[in-house]
């Protein structure tokens, strides 16, 4: 959480720094601040709220300056306010910071013992305070040095930039468990929390790893260790993602465009696995763990949010298909109780950030008891594709908004992927069987589209629903985490209460809540639990609860008894999460919209989760 910017350059810096946090503001939005450098002294704006406030300041304000950092905050330590927000002033030295400082109690203490004085709440603060005395005392050693002597005082995580008030043209920045990366241009250098931040500046970057700093100057980006200093080479990247791919391209909310490239993504991410002339799945990233595939006992998938709604999907492919048992772990809960893990165990890491901190340390657990790690990421070279035994990346291209959409369809791709190629390696499949089957996932794109193409009829509903206070959301089988996934939607989109619940379950408790003002959102797959499905409906109309439901095409029962359907095409049970989750985002989506809420930024919520 939190996004940072920063650059030195030639041109003026104020209006890019602004620009480049735009694209970051997906990671907290509570307040935001710039401090750029002018003649010998500081510019800091900040502002409480979102970056809009922090530009209208820019634009009156104007401020100078060629070298600048910049800020926006998702509140940990100390409440969203202006005082709070970065950047953090001592003295001669600027700072922004993302992370938690875990002893900065301490810190604070012992210089308040020596005199000094703060102006915020934050952990933050007190970084600035470190560095600028550690540069009092030994000035000769140079200003990267004492940010570094002043960095290994801190425990916990953080991803910094740092300022010295009589050193133009200078940025320090350095993680520790926080991302981080900097970019290279002719005769400038940046530094943002994320690339999208760097895709209008550069798309020559280095991403940092843990322990790591750099200098940044006009000439170019040095590299070295936080903990004694010594150079760090490392190869410069291309990344392929481009300027277009972080703008909303027309659409009114990122959220939206981002909904509509989902079957573009998942034929990016289906296209190098599908063998279809061999009948086979190609994971060539996998291959590494060859030698390991015939000894995994047990699979477990750690995720967060929406990626554990994708892990959940994942489980029930991989034991359909693989045979093997699936555990799937909310990450925080894994990590904390001492989980039984060995080196027979597969964990799979779903995230589309690849720097949830919850999944990276859930990770790193068991990879620490002897598991193999696979990542499931969207973002190249993030943390948890570094510490992993393997990654297999998902193509979705950047995600802005907050609520994942197009991530978790291409993430439910490559478990389906994943799930036949663990299933072909261990023998547990006919190949005239997979082959039937890779037919099948390659036609998934097309009946996406088709889903996609009838937004307005979910649109076309979703006023009548604005107003409730709550909703359930049911289904079973696989359609049990699109109903969990569903009720997320709406709940962090429109800020409607909504529980997803197995449609079979309601009568243990959630059918109490049921009169006509709680409607209920049923999915129903044709297949082996439609009856039961329809029963349940049957059940809640009886009691005066108003139904929605996603249906296939053609489907005559519950066109009868529900209050409105979505449509999707005709799919096998397999396939029916990619297309029912469809009208789902969308129905959030639009109910949010009429609202009036902040689609792409809802309330309290940041779409990296790097605290704990
Ligand atoms: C946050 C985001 C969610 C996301 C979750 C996990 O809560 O708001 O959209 O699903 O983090 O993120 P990850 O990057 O690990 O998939």
């Amino acid at each position: 959480m939190c996004g940072i910017v920063g650059m030195v350059s030639n041109r003026q810096c104020a209006h890019i720094l602004l620009d480049n946090l735009r694209r970051l503001e997906y990671r907290g939005y509570d307040s935001a601040g710039i401090a750029t450098l002018h003649e010998g002294d500081f510019n800091i704006l900040r502002s409480e709220g979102k970056l809009v406030r922090l530009a209208q300041a820019v634009q009156e304000a104007d401020p100078a300056g060629t070298t600048g950092i910049g800020h926006t905050r998702w509140a940990t330590h100390g409440r969203p306010s202006e005082q709070n927000a970065h950047p953090h002033r001592f003295k001669d030295t600027v700072v922004v910071h993302n992370g938690i400082i875990e002893n900065y109690n301490k810190i604070k203490e012992r210089l308040a013992d020596k005199g000094h004085h703060f102006s915020s709440e934050t952990d933050s603060e007190i970084i600035a305070h470190l560095i600028q005395q550690e540069y009092e005392v030994d000035p000769d050693s140079g200003f990267p040095e004492a940010v570094r002597r002043g960095l290994l005082r801190l425990h916990g995580s953080f991803a910094v930039a740092v300022m010295h008030r009589k050193l133009p043209d200078l940025i320090v920045v350095a993680r520790h468990m926080s991302p981080l990366v900097v970019g290279l241009a002719e005769g400038e250098s940046f530094v943002a929390s994320d690339v999208p931040a760097l895709l209008s500046c550069t798309r020559d970057v280095i991403f940092l790893e843990d322990h790591e700093m750099a200098v940044l100057r006009r000439s170019g980006i040095s590299l070295m260790s936080v903990s004694d200093g010594t150079a760090v080479h490392r190869e410069t990247k291309h990344v392929s993602w481009t300027p277009a791919m972080a703008e909303k391209g027309g659409f009114k909310h990122f959220m939206l465009k981002e909904m509509h490239e989902q079957p573009r993504g998942v034929t990016d991410t289906l296209r190098p696995r599908l063998g279809l002339a061999s009948g086979q799945v190609l994971f060539e990233e996998l291959d590494g763990l060859l030698d390991r595939v015939q000894d995994f006992d047990r699979v477990c998938i750690i995720a967060c949010g929406t990626s554990y709604h994708a892990g959940l999907i994942g489980k029930w492919y991989i034991e359909e298909f693989a045979r093997v048992p699936v555990d799937v772990e909310v990450a925080s809960e894994f990590r904390y109780r001492n989980p039984l893990v060995s080196s027979r165990h597969l964990i799979i890491a779903v995230s589309q950030s690849g720097e949830t901190a919850d999944t990276l340390a859930a990770a790193k657990e068991a990879q620490s008891k002897g598991a193999a790690v696979v990542t499931i990421c969207n973002v190249v070279d993030s943390s948890l594709p570094r510490m992993s035994d393997a990654t297999i990346y998902t193509y979705a291209g950047p995600e802005i908004g907050v609520a994942s959409t197009k991530a978790f369809t291409c993430q439910m791709a490559v478990l389906l992927l994943f799930s036949l190629w663990l299933a072909q390696k261990r023998g547990n499949i006919p190949a005239p069987r997979l082959h039937a089957l890779l037919e099948e996932i390659a036609e998934l794109p097309s009946k996406m589209e088709d889903v996609m193409g009838r937004s307005k009829a979910v649109q076309s509903v979703a006023h009548r629903y604005i107003h409730s206070r709550s909703m359930l959301y049911l289904g079973r089988g696989l359609s049990f985490p699109m109903a969990l996934e569903g009720a997320l939607k709406l709940k962090e989109l429109s800020y409607i209460h909504a529980e997803g619940y197995p449609a079979g379950e309601m009568k243990h408790g959630p059918i109490a809540l049921i009169d006509d003002t709680v409607p209920s959102v049923f999915i129903v797959p044709q297949g082996p639990t439609y009856e039961k499905t329809v029963s349940n409906i049957e059940e809640i109309k009886s009691r005066g609860g108003p139904v929605l439901a996603v249906a296939m095409e053609g489907e005559k029962r519950v066109a009868q008894i529900a209050d409105a359907v979505f449509y999707i095409p005709e799919c096998t049970e397999l396939l029916h999460p990619f297309l029912s989750v469809l009208p789902l985002q969308l129905f959030s989506y639009y109910v949010a919209d009429l609202k009036g809420t902040d689609v792409d930024q809802p309330r309290n919520l940041a779409k990296s989760v790097t605290v704990e």
